[in-house]
C-alpha cells in the first residue's frame, strides 16, 4: 500500500450544473431554457424521454444537498447559475426570487466552509435569445456576468466564465444532438468564436469590478480537453491526430491561455470560406485559473470518407459512438481500451498529459473542475456499491498527484458529480453522483464512494494497492 499526499489547501469538492439538479423548471419567475424546450418538444430525442423539469428538486431541497457535501468533507462545490432563473428573458428585468435562491445557497455553502466555484454559462441558454450565432447574446451574456459578479462577488471568489466551449458547440451547433439543433459548420466556427469574445470580455468585466485576485482565485473558464492519440504511427494518422486536437482542443485552449487562435486551423478555416467574423483581442486580459474536464481521449485517424456522428445515449455497449468530419478525421475505438457501458475509454493518462500540455502555455492554478464515470448505480438493500467509480476517481487522482509532483499547479479536484441528475440526451439512467437520486422519491442516499471520498478529502491521503 502506498500513501499519496496531496498538498495542504488542496480543494476537495464536486460539481453539478443547475439544470441538471436544480429542476423548479418554471418556478418563482424562471423562464425558460433552450435545453427545457428542446425536452418538451422532443422526447424522442432524450432517453426515455426525460427532462430537467424536476431534475433533482435542488431547488426545495438545497439545505440537505449542502449539509451532504459538509458531510462528505466537501471543501469547494463547483456549480452554476441558471441564467433564466436569474434574467428570465435573458437581459432586462432580473428576477428577485431567483437571484436570491444562489444568495442563501452561497451563504449556507460559506457557513460550512465550502468555497463556491461558479460556472455562470453550463449550457442552459434562455429560450428567448434563441442561438449563440447571434451577437446580441454576447451583449446580454454580458449583462448576466455583471448581474452576478456584482451581487455575489463579495462571497463568490472562483468564477467560471463559460462550461465546455468545445463540447456544446459540436453538439449544438455541428451535430445538431443538443439544442438548439444546428447542423452547420459556420454556424459552429461563429458560435466558438462568439464563445470566446464572450469570454474574453467577461474576464476583463471581472477585474475590473472586482481587481486582481488572490493566487488560486478570480475568473477562469472549464475546457473540456480530450487528449487525441494517432489511431497507428502512420504519418496520416498523426497529422490526423494533430487537426483534430486542433478544432476541438486549441481552438479554445489558445486563445485562453496564449492570447491567439492556432493558426494551422485557422488557416483551415480561411481556405474553406469559414473564418469566423468579429474583431477580438484574446490578449488583452487573461483568466486567472484553469479548469479541465476530462472524461476520456481520442484516437484519430486519416480514414473519414464522409462526415458522421452518433452519441451514445442508451448505455448499451453494442451502440457505438461515431465523429468523423469527412476528409479530416474520424475517431475510432482503441483496441486495447477499457470502456464504460456508454463507450465512454477509461484512461487516466490522459489527465496527465493534459495537465502537463497547460503548462506548456502558462504555468497557472489549474483546477480538475470536472472529472467521473457515469454508471447503472442500483440501490440494493438501502446501499449502493460502486466500486467501478472509486478505481476510476482513484486513478485520475493518481494522474493529478504525478502531475504535481512535475510541478503543475494543480488546486483541487471536483468530481462529478454530488448526486446522479439529468445527464442531457441521456436522460437519467446515466448516473454519475456521490449520491445515488430515487427516480420516484427524489431521496438522496449516499454510495460507498461517497464514504470512501469523505476519508480521503478529510486526511488528503490517497490510499493505492492493496
Ligand atoms: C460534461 C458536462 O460534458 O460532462 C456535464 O460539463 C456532463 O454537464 C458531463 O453532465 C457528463 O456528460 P454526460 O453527457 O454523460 O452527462
Amino acid at each position: 500500500m502506498e500513501d499519496l499526499l496531496f498538498p495542504p489547501g488542496f480543494v476537495w469538492g464536486s460539481a453539478t450544473a443547475a439544470i441538471q439538479i436544480e429542476g423548479a423548471a418554471s418556478e418563482e419567475g424562471k423562464g425558460p431554457s433552450i435545453w427545457d424546450v428542446f425536452c418538451r418538444r422532443h422526447p424522442e430525442r432524450i432517453h426515455d424521454g426525460g427532462t430537467p423539469e424536476v431534475a433533482c428538486d435542488h431547488y426545495h431541497r438545497w439545505a440537505e444537498d449542502v449539509r451532504w457535501m459538509s458531510h462528505f468533507g466537501h471543501t469547494g462545490y463547483r456549480m452554476s447559475i441558471s441564467w433564466p432563473r436569474v434574467l428570465p428573458e435573458g437581459a432586462g428585468t432580473p428576477n428577485e426570487a431567483g437571484l436570491a435562491f444562489y444568495d442563501r445557497l452561497f451563504d449556507a455553502l460559506l457557513a460550512q466552509g465550502i468555497a463556491p466555484n461558479v460556472t455562470l454559462y453550463h449550457w442552459d441558454l434562455p429560450a428567448a435569445l434563441q442561438s449563440w450565432e447571434n451577437p446580441a447574446t454576447v451583449e446580454a451574456y454580458l449583462e448576466f456576468a455583471e448581474l452576478c459578479f456584482r451581487r455575489y462577488g463579495d462571497r463568490v471568489k472562483l468564477w467560471a466564465t463559460l462550461n465546455e466551449p468545445a463540447w456544446t458547440t459540436m453538439q449544438g451547433y455541428f451535430t445538431g444532438v443538443h439544442p438548439p439543433n444546428r447542423k452547420d459548420p459556420r454556424a459552429a466556427i461563429q458560435v466558438a468564436h462568439n464563445f470566446l469574445t464572450a469570454h474574453t470580455r467577461a474576464v476583463e468585466l471581472y477585474h475590473e469590478i472586482w481587481g486582481r485576485p488572490r493566487s488560486g482565485e478570480g475568473i477562469g473558464i472549464a475546457l473540456n480537453v480530450s487528449h487525441v492519440y494517432p489511431a497507428t504511427d502512420s504519418p496520416e494518422d498523426v497529422s490526423a491526430a494533430r487537426l483534430a486536437d486542433g478544432i476541438l482542443n486549441r481552438w479554445f485552449f489558445e486563445p485562453v491561455l496564449a492570447g491567439r487562435y492556432p493558426e494551422d486551423v485557422s488557416a483551415l478555416y480561411r481556405r474553406c470560406g469559414l473564418a469566423p467574423v468579429g474583431e477580438v483581442d484574446f490578449a488583452r486580459d487573461t483568466v486567472d485559473w484553469l479548469g479541465v474536464n476530462y472524461y476520456f481521449p481520442h484516437h484519430a485517424s486519416a480514414d473519414a470518407p464522409s462526415t458522421d456522428y452518433h452519441l451514445n445515449i442508451s448505455g448499451e455497449k453494442q451502440e457505438a459512438s461515431r465523429f468523423a468530419i469527412e476528409g479530416l478525421f474520424r475517431f475510432v475505438q482503441n483496441p486495447r481500451g477499457r470502456y464504460s457501458d456508454w463507450n465512454w475509454e477509461i484512461d487516466p493518462k490522459g489527465l496527465y498529459e493534459l495537465l502537463l500540455r497547460v503548462r506548456e502555455y502558462r504555468d497557472l492554478p489549474v483546477y480538475v473542475t470536472e472529472n467521473g464515470i457515469g454508471l447503472q448505480d442500483r440501490l440494493e438493500d438501502g446501499e449502493v456499491d460502486d466500486p467501478q467509480r472509486i478505481a476510476y476517481v482513484s486513478e485520475h487522482l493518481q494522474a493529478v498527484h504525478r502531475a504535481l509532483q512535475q510541478g503543475v499547479d494543480v488546486r483541487g479536484y471536483y468530481m462529478w458529480s454530488l448526486m446522479d441528475n439529468f445527464s442531457w440526451v441521456n436522460g437519467y439512467k446515466k448516473r454519475y453522483g456521490f449520491l445515488h437520486v430515487d427516480r420516484e422519491t427524489l431521496e438522496r442516499t449516499p454510495k460507498r464512494s461517497a464514504a470512501w471520498f469523505s476519508d480521503l478529502a478529510r486526511s488528503g491521503i490517497l490510499q493505492v494497492g492493496e
